[in-house]
């Protein structure tokens, strides 16, 4: 099955986000990719659960969001309040994992889980049945525009046979670095989901990148 495209605004001119939103719903993207960032768990800041309800008044895409923060548990309430579809926290981020996952669930959202280039699999497999969404960085955290680091690679295809195994049904989506030169790497892996930030937004044609991004030229 062809993978979801799940463009990040990150990449976007903050000054028209009306406008961003709207070049993800013509172009045919499937969701929409929220990357907020908290100047500690990743050096940039980016913007936080006001944003999201703000897309949310003016778009039925789904929204991704992203939580690259520290004391994930803290902001829980709000991003679902806001209307968060997915909400997906970092394993690096806390110790409670598996707390967290399920309040997020309790609030009738779909939760994730998201690790790091340096982090294993093996480190997220005992919460593997309470996500919806793992979320594979394919570049260190923090920045658009970075080049895919390879062996994250791996991590997906692992995913894919654990999913089977265990009988699981969460999605799974890489995030960094995914371009029309990786795309085809990347689709081997068998993800699901493609995050794609300055792809998208640089792209001289947003469908025509959607559909490379699919699979489809
Ligand atoms: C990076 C973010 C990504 C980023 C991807 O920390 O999580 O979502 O926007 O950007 P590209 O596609 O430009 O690598
Ligand atoms: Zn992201």
């Amino acid at each position: 099955m062809a993978p979801l495209v799940a463009p990040s605004i990150l990449s976007a001119n903050f000054t028209d986000i009306a406008g961003a939103v709207r070049l993800i719903e013509s172009a045919g993207a499937d969701w929409i990719h929220l990357d907020v960032m908290d100047g500690s768990f990743v050096p940039p800041i980016t913007f936080g659960s006001q944003m999201v309800a703000d897309i949310r008044a003016i778009s039925k895409l789904p929204m991704d969001v992203h939580l690259m923060i520290d004391n994930p548990e803290r902001h829980i309430e709000s991003f679902c309040a806001a209307g968060a579809d997915y909400l997906t926290v970092h394993a690096e981020a806390s110790v409670h994992l598996h707390r967290i996952l399920q309040t997020i669930r309790d609030h009738g959202v779909k939760p994730g889980v998201s690790i790091v280039p340096s982090t294993p699999v093996d480190h997220i497999v005992e919460i593997l049945n309470e996500v919806d969404l793992v979320l594979v960085m394919s570049v260190n955290p923090g920045y658009g525009g970075q080049k895919i680091i390879p062996s994250t690679l791996a991590k997906v295809e692992r995913l894919v046979g654990i999913r089977e195994e265990k009988s699981l049904s969460y999605r799974i989506s890489i995030d960094g670095g995914v371009n029309r030169t990786t795309i085809d790497e990347v689709r081997k892996s068998g993800v699901d989901v493609i995050v794609a930030g300055s792809a998208f937004f640089n792209a001289e044609d947003s469908a025509a990148e959607v559909a490379i991004l699919r699979g489809r030229r």
